[in-house]
């Protein structure tokens, strides 16, 4: 998600400092490149050995040793954003007032590059005039402002002041800085998950789903801008998002109802729920009770919501299918996208290793209405769906 952006972290003298380590970290996964300053206070927070091993860079605390006395002007011009969370009360009031008594502090002053904050403090601290008029000042300047959380406050109170959470912050990097709104004004339509189809009151028939694929796919959808709807079978998956309205469904037939009457209004659709095929004929109302013997049960067929889709789409509509196949992968896929009057289907194999139901990896190919087909590398969930969504959108203004 980050590949190849620049960020440049500042860290300051704060208790929320020990999740800039979670920061890093994230920022260096995701494929970013990472440079750390911080002011000397922090080092009694964070370790800069620590900071310094996950960035894989040197970190920047002292102003005036020799290495680093250019460096300020230079790290704001090399970063794509600077970063600088926890941002502490005083740093802020330094900030707003010019003072520049630390590299940190320096770097800030000569940045070109946009800033952006998280700051971090005790309640009755954030709620001071002194700090609402500093933040009103530095948003004057232009910087960014991440809100502060409601929660556990270092001094053991609850309220008002709690540096946002490393993913809140990730996200915010991304759609204030990074992301293309390739898809702003377009509205998506997106199953994920399993279905429960009920046998009685405490069985039902499923399977391994977990929703992780479709799920990075709303994300990555709502980051460049779409308005998602998400029907969402059974899922331990919680999302907030303010453009994933998420719609929770239990049964095949549910989800098949919440599409139907969502998808007139969506320029998307894209089904990558792992839908029962089958669901029992009758619905025991009690407890089914083990006897001597076996037990058959009687089955039958759900409602292809592909295909029921693909039968209703007008000129305009994308519809795009999920395959999960373990033998003759790509001749079912291209079948699939006849069958089920798809612009496009992401096959997953069941043979590729990290590929397909719980992992945090997937290995896809994309099989296209226009012959075009791509495999791509086995990688995180999220640099999938950036993927996926990358055709979709190359589809969408062909
Ligand atoms: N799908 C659906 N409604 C169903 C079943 C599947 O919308 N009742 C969708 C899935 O979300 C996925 C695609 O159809 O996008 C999978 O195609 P499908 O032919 O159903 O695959 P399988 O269930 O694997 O079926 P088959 O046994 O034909 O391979």
């Amino acid at each position: 998600m980050f590949e190849g952006k620049k960020i440049l972290l500042g860290i300051t003298g704060s208790i929320a400092a020990y999740k800039a380590i979670l920061l890093v970290r994230s920022l260096v996964k995701q494929g970013a490149e990472v440079k750390v300053v911080m002011t000397p206070a922090a080092k009694d927070f964070v370790s800069p050995l620590t900071l310094a091993t996950l960035s894989k860079n040197p970190v920047l605390i002292d102003l005036f040793s020799e290495q680093t006395w250019s460096n300020h002007v230079m790290l704001g011009r090399w970063a794509d954003v600077m970063l600088i969370a926890p941002l502490s009360c005083n740093t802020l009031s330094k900030m707003a007032h010019g003072n520049c008594d630390n590299l940190l502090l320096a770097t800030y002053l000569s940045a070109t590059c946009p800033v952006c904050v998280a700051p971090a403090m005790d309640e009755d601290m954030w709620h001071h005039p002194s700090t609402k008029r500093n933040l009103e000042l530095i948003a004057g300047f232009g910087n960014a402002i991440i809100p502060v959380e409601n929660g556990e406050l270092a001094s053991g109170l609850t309220g008002d002041g709690r540096m946002a959470e490393p993913e809140t912050i990730l996200t915010y990097l991304q759609e204030h800085f990074f992301f293309k709104q390739d898809l702003l004004g377009k509205k998506v339509l997106v199953t994920a998950g399993p279905t429960h189809e009920p046998i009685d009151p405490v069985r039902f028939i499923g399977n391994h789903s977990s929703g992780k694929m479709g799920v990075a796919i709303c994300k990555e959808l709502a980051l460049r801008g779409a308005e998602v709807e998400l029907v969402l079978g059974p899922s331990n998956i919680n999302v907030t998002h303010e453009k994933i309205r998420v719609h929770k469904v239990k049964t095949a037939s549910e989800m098949y109802d919440a599409c139907n009457s969502l998808f007139a209004g969506t320029d998307i659709a894209i089904m990558s729920a792992a839908v029962a095929d089958y669901s029992p004929v009758n619905l025991s109302s009690e407890k089914i009770k083990k006897t001597d013997g076996t037990l058959a049960l009687e089955l039958k067929r759900t409602k292809d919501i592909l295909k029921s889709l693909g039968l209703q789409k007008q000129p305009g509509q994308l519809l795009v299918g999920f395959a999960l196949e373990t033998s003759n992968e790509r001749e079912y896929a291209i079948g699939k996208l006849e069958s089920k009057n798809a612009d496009m289907i992401v096959l997953n194999s069941l043979n590729d290793e990290g590929a397909g139901f719980g992992h945090d990896t997937n290995k896809v190919s994309i099989f296209e209405r226009n012959g075009k087909e791509i495999t791509y590398e086995r990688k995180p969930k999220q640099q999938v769906a950036h993927d996926i969504v990358d055709r979709i959108v190359n589809m969408l203004y062909a």
